[in-house]
């Protein structure tokens, strides 16, 4: 739609400069002022003529009468004067020429601009804590900050996705000092990553209990960053026993991560920008620890290094930031975490404000809400948590016996059902707001029917196989017509990706892209049910659909990609 206001902007300034010299709007304005009406039957962007009224002394509705006497415009099948607005609708010439064949010579590239080009974009998302669990909670990090990744990709930035592992602080200490009382070489090399997390789970249990264990990890630690040997081997191996298990996850979201780059890495980047806080006199003692002040922006001081002098959280953050920015020479940076950690992320970005970086308002953070399963809330330290494998192995699980009872003959099962399984989960948690609380509910996202990933994948799917059965046609030997208003419904709705995109991009929110295909989705639905695609009586009108058809299955298919949800041909 935004290349149809565009055109439009540009024909009713003509017409408006004809109606009086008194009028100086530019085109850019004139789009500013274009509505949605709340119906689209009653036009498709409508022009408010309230603001003209004072330049040219009449009331509205005469304006709006004036203007669609005088109006013309290739793209515009009609121009409707109704209380003060003039609703325009689009011309079946225009969805065909910019819609349609848009779409064919475009195919994936279609509702991208290329606003990012040259323009470079990190993410750091899904970064979990390697000593603990990657639970559910995970989920919004991993796949909005993919999400972001891909649609800035799309829009032509150059992306570098981040996972910035937590594979350094106390919790190693912990870990090693669980292993060394509790764990062997064999269990670990037989359990991996459940084991990890059992010990993990056990040290808090018995911390509980016994004081003495916290002060043992922490001395760990410090045995840790002093390159103790063992130590340093132990947890190499524990690191690489999660990163094993992560990739797993990710294969199955699609993810690929370009940077693997975690707290450990920035241990010795963190001196020099603590030297560059002292030096700029921001750095204050209190009661023993270095902290930045930041009363004045009324938010709790940043803590920069520990009575004993050990690094914190922000610290590190601070120090792989300027590191970023060197390295990357980014134009935005990117970081997605639960809301729960956003006073973090104001204070250090601030703290960066403080030191003189220009680039500060370069940093983004977006936040996201919880997630609970059928109203519970999880709790990682007593390990009543839902793991994110177990999370996808339930959906997996689910949608293949739904197959095996439905459709037991089709191939890929194995294939399908994963993708259908973990895309459920993921279009189900991306379908909401990013910053409202989730509850989960496995049932609900498995659903055929409803605004669900199954919903949209059996759509895409119902996409390829119509085009199977019209494989035979030459679909493309007469020029395309469109017949009915729901070719018409349909072609809007493809029209609207790239609006969708750019808000998507501009809010972080990949739910705009979810209810998009639904949006699409319910248009096609539609199309299909009240029309015949490839039995259609003339020739022009059934190539017409089965183009159509095709349309849509490339939109939703790039749509898919957007939002980290594979596509199956057939379900
Ligand atoms: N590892 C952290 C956690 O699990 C998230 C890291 C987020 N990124 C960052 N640069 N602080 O809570």
């Amino acid at each position: 739609m935004y290349n149809f206001k565009n055109t439009v902007a540009q024909d009713l300034l003509s017409c408006l400069t004809k109606l009086s010299d008194g009028i100086n709007l530019t085109k850019e304005e004139v789009m500013d002022m274009f509505e949605y009406p709340p119906d689209s039957s009653l036009g498709d962007i409508a022009f408010p003529c309230f603001k003209l009224s004072r330049i040219l002394r009449k009331a509205p509705p005469v304006i709006a009468k004036e203007i669609s006497e005088m109006f013309t415009s290739d793209v515009v099948s009609k121009a409707v004067a109704v209380n003060g607005y003039l609703n325009i609708f689009v011309s079946s010439e225009y969805l065909i020429k910019n819609v349609l064949l848009e779409i064919e010579q475009k195919g994936e590239k279609y509702g991208s601009d290329g606003s990012g080009n040259g323009k470079v974009a990190v993410f750091d998302y899904s970064s979990p804590n390697v000593a603990k669990p990657f639970h559910i909670g995970h989920l919004g990090t991993t796949v909005i900050g993919h999400s972001l990744k891909m649609l800035h990709q799309f829009q032509g930035y150059d992306c570098v996705g981040i996972n910035y592992l937590g594979d350094w602080g106390t919790q190693f200490g912990k870990l090693i000092v669980a292993y060394n009382l509790w764990g062997s070489r064999e269990a670990v090399e037989k359990g991996g990553v459940d084991e990890l997390v059992s010990l993990y789970v056990k040290f808090h249990n018995e911390a509980e209990k016994d004081e003495t264990l916290n002060q043992k990890a922490r001395d760990e630690f410090t045995k840790l960053e002093h390159h103790d040997e063992t130590n340093i081997m132990l947890w190499k191996w524990f690191v690489e026993i999660r990163l094993n298990e992560y990739q797993k996850t990710y294969k199955q979201l699609g993810i690929e991560f370009d940077s693997y780059k975690g707290e450990s890495f920035y241990t010795d980047k963190m001196p020099a920008q603590v030297e560059k806080l002292r030096q700029s006199g921001l750095l204050k003692i209190d009661d023993g620890a270095s902290i930045v002040d930041l009363s004045e922006y009324n938010m709790p001081p940043c803590l920069i290094l520990k009575k004993d002098g050990s690094t914190l959280y922000p610290t590190r953050d601070i120090a792989a930031a300027v590191y970023r920015k060197n390295e990357y020479k980014f134009d935005k940076c990117v970081y997605v975490t639960s809301a729960g950690q956003s006073l973090h992320f104001a204070q250090w970005f601030k703290v960066v404000e403080m030191m003189g970086y220009d680039w500060h308002d370069q940093l983004v953070h977006v936040p996201y809400g919880t997630v609970s399963i059928n109203g519970e809330k999880l709790a990682t330290r007593t390990g009543n948590v839902i793991l994110l494998k177990d999370l996808f192995a339930t959906a997996i699980e689910k949608v293949s016996e739904i197959i095996n009872e439905k459709n037991p003959d089709l191939p890929n099962k194995e294939e399908v059902s994963e993708a259908v399984g973990v895309g459920s989960v993921v279009f189900y948690y991306l379908y909401n707001n990013r910053i409202k609380d989730i509850n989960f509910i496995m049932k609900d996202a498995l659903s055929f029917e409803g605004n669900t990933g199954p919903y949209a994948q059996y759509t895409y799917a119902r996409t390829c196989g119509i085009l199977e059965k019209a494989s035979n046609i030459n679909a493309y030997e007469t020029k395309p017509v469109i017949t009915v208003n729901e070719e018409t419904e349909l072609l809007k709705v493809l029209s609207k990706f790239n609006e969708a995109v750019n808000s998507a991009i501009r809010e972080y929110e990949p739910s705009i892209i979810t209810r998009y295909i639904i949006d699409v989705c319910t248009a096609f639905n539609k199309f299909y049910h009240n029309c015949q695609i490839v039995t259609a009586d003339s020739i022009e009108v059934r190539n017409t659909r089965i183009r159509l058809t095709d349309a849509t299955k490339t939109v939703l298919g790039t749509a898919f990609g957007l939002i980290c949800m594979k596509k199956t041909e057939k379900i």
